[in-house]
């Protein structure tokens, strides 16, 4: 790196948020150097999140299936086995081949990839200790902060990502655990739960609250996905908390109990997932040399232009507000380059979807059902099951259903939420619908000239759907919210 040049753009943090900013910006014409200290880009979702544990959703899921689904199907299969290592393998090629491919991207937009550390000189300098040795320092009329998230501890248990591990350890385990126990049971807890219950582990999941899911799953969706996924072999206690963990002997023990107190019982087994949340990280970035503080989440403050109380620093991703979603961090990495070269940017909170890749997957986007009784909104629902859909039927593959929910007065669409094969895929066509300002059916007329001009009048239960897909099912929800479904 240059010490004399001004950049126009500095980022600290070349993770989906940090990445997605410096091509923005180097497509727009500015001078952007990247930080990065990992030695490789995309952040956790390219090397230890997102593609990595799909990768092992994938392939344990293709497992599980050869094993339980291929006699009924007129296929037999000899002996079956799993080999850890090329599992391991195939998921770091996965891995690699997106990393380096973003290192050719930041060379094709001119973007500075520093690799090392930063902390901040001044409200303009950032330090970097370099990964091969050295230092340097790197100037910039503009900063972003994109230092992203860590799994959030659990106190009394030290993580060594062997036998007490996080979603890091998760996806690099070299055998199979004959028993597991997961705190938490959210997105994390669920999706590696699902990878080492299909190899064969023991998985029982620990939640303290009465739902699996995490925040913002609808609570009928999750006692259903809750119910397929005890009848795959997980194990599920609710409403409990665990007290302590004792990791000192060869197995690890924790000690559990009804989260409004009760009897304690103590779990014991090889592994332990710490699966309870992620927390912003700003460790060692220097925030306290410019003044920048924190929220009691220990998350960077910022406004709607993603500025700090420094107005040409700003934050986006995981470190700040928001869902810590790779796809949310994406649309701010984005925005936050407009804001700053046209004075504008657009992301809709309200439209961005969620999914949960175990299998079924669950995907919804928009407000569930206990969300919008708290708000005291009037809404109707409809909900069509894969059982009654053609393709799910010729793909033996029909647990899980579409469910719509629209205002009971405008009919205007306000959640979707599904449980079924390929759900994170049909989740877009809800996502656009909501960003659209869609209704479920949309009121048809006989004027010609008005139906032409108001074309938002036709809506999603009136759209034409190819035959057979899944995404029937998606269209025949929405007629079931305000009429009745055909085949069902
Ligand atoms: P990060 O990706 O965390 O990137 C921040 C980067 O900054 C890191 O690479 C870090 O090394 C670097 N950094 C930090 N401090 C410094 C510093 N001082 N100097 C230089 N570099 C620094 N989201 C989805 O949408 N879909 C999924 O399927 C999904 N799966 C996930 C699975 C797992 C197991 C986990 C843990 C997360 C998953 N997520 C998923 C969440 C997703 O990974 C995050 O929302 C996303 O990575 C956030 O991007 P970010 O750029 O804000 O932060
Ligand atoms: P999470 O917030 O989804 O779930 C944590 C769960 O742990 C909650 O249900 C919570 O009630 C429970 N919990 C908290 N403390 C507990 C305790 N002491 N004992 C028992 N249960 C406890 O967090 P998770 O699963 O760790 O994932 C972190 C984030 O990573 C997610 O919020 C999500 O944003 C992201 N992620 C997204 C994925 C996706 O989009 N497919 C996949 C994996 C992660």
């Amino acid at each position: 790196a240059s010490e004399s040049e001004e950049k126009d753009l500095v980022i600290i943090g070349g993770g989906v948020a940090g990445y997605v900013a410096a091509i923005k910006a180097g497509q727009s014409g500015l001078k952007v150097a990247c930080i990065e200290k990992r030695g490789s880009l995309g952040g956790t979702c390219l090397n230890v999140g997102c593609i990595p544990s799909k990768s092992l959703l994938n392939n344990s899921h293709l497992y599980h299936q050869i094993l339980h689904d291929t006699k009924h199907r007129g296929i037999t299969v000899g002996e079956v086995k799993i080999d850890i290592a090329q599992m391991m393998k195939a998921k770091e090629s996965s891995v690699t081949g997106l990393t380096k491919g973003i290192e050719f991207l930041f060379k094709k937009n001119n973007v500075e990839y520093i690799k090392g550390t930063g902390a901040f000189q001044d409200e303009h300098t950032v330090a970097v200790n370099l990964i091969d040795g050295g230092e340097t320092t790197v100037r910039g009329k503009n900063i972003f902060i994109s230092t992203g998230s860590e799994a959030t501890p659990f106190p009394g248990l030290t993580i060594d990502e062997k036998k007490v591990i996080t979603s890091t350890g998760a996806i690099a385990l070299q055998e199979i655990p004959k028993k597991m126990v997961v705190i938490g049971g959210g997105i994390i807890g669920l999706e590696m739960g699902s990878v080492w219950s299909r190899l064969g582990s023991e998985v029982t999941v620990v939640e303290f609250l009465g739902q699996i899911g995490g925040p913002g799953m609808d609570a009928e969706i999750s006692k259903q996905i809750q119910k397929m996924l005890t009848k795959q072999g997980m194990k599920f206690k609710l409403n409990t908390k665990v007290t302590q963990g004792d990791d000192s002997g060869e197995s690890v023990k924790v000690n559990v109990e009804a989260a409004k107190g009760g009897k304690e019982e103590v779990l014991d087994a090889d592994v332990v997932l710490v699966a309870i949340g992620r927390r912003p990280y700003t460790a060692g970035l220097g925030l306290e040399n410019i003044g920048l503080e924190t929220d009691e989440k220990g998350r960077i403050v910022i406004d709607q232009e993603y500025r700090t109380k420094i107005p040409h620093i700003r934050a986006i991703g995981d470190v700040t507000f928001g869902p810590m979603l790779a796809h949310k961090a994406e649309e701010e990495g984005v925005a936050a380059v407009e804001y700053l070269t046209k004075g504008y940017g657009h992301v809709n909170y309200g439209a961005i979807p969620s999914v949960m890749y175990t299998h079924p997957e669950v995907a919804w986007v928009g407000q569930n059902e206990q969300e919008l009784k708290a708000a005291n909104v009037k809404y109707r629902v409809g909900t069509f099951p894969f059982s009654a859909n053609s393709r799910a039927k010729t793909n033996l593959d029909t647990e899980g259903l579409v469910k719509f929910i629209s205002d009971a007065e405008t009919d205007r669409i306000l959640g979707i939420h599904i449980i079924g094969p390929n759900a994170g895929e049909m989740i877009a066509e809800g996502t656009l619908a909501l960003e659209y300002g869609a209704s479920s059916e949309g009121k048809p007329t006989n004027n010609y000239k008005l139906s032409t001009l108001l074309i938002i009048t036709l809506d999603v239960a009136r759209t034409s759907h190819a035959h057979p897909t899944l995404s029937e099912a998606f269209k025949e929800a929405a007629m079931a919210t305000y009429d009745k479904a055909i085949h069902y």
